[in-house]
């Protein structure tokens, strides 16, 4: 059995507005993670830039940092077995038109600046702890057992 880990996961301004966040909850529970912790924000110009960092020298930062403050996202903390992996393989690719039908960016996503989601990058260890971190104190993030977990996982 993987380690059970948390993952950080965000539904973007455009999933927001399109009224995605239900049907991407959905997925992650079907799938068997569980929700640790979640919040409705909005998020300003400080924790944009602190979230995309490693981006800061891209040509296309300013924009990502102005598309990520300007209305409201959905945040959320995933525990599962390799949560990061698991939930980086329902996401897709960075750019929709890379990934294939049935993952989240390539059913609902077209454009590249666009892409509905952020998930934690599982080629980059450590970036879910740094993530949660960034969004959740400790006591935002709920401990609890599901009646079945034995069966379960
Ligand atoms: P990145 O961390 O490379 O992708 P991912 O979200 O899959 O981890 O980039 C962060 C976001 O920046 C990405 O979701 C969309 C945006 N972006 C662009 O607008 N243009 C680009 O060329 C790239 C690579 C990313
Ligand atoms: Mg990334």
């Amino acid at each position: 059995m993987s380690e059970t880990e948390r993952t950080f996961v965000m539904v973007k301004p455009d999933g927001v507005q399109r009224g995605l966040i239900g049907k991407i909850i959905s997925r992650f529970e079907e799938r068997g993670l569980k929700l640790v912790g979640a919040k409705f924000i909005q998020i300003d110009q400080d924790l944009a830039e602190d979230h995309y960092g490693e981006h800061e020298d891209k040509p296309f930062f300013d924009d990502l940092v102005e598309f990520i403050t300007a209305d409201p996202v959905m945040a959320m903390v995933w525990e599962g077995q390799d949560a990061t992996r698991q939930v980086r393989s329902m996401v897709g690719e960075t750019d929709p038109a890379e990934s294939p039908p049935g993952s989240i960016r390539g059913d609902f996503g077209l454009d590249l600046g666009r892409n509905v989601i952020h998930a934690s990058d599982h080629e980059d260890p450590g970036a879910n702890e740094r993530e949660i971190d960034l969004f959740f104190d400790e006591d935002e993030l709920v401990e609890w057992e599901r009646v079945d977990e034995t069966w379960l996982y």
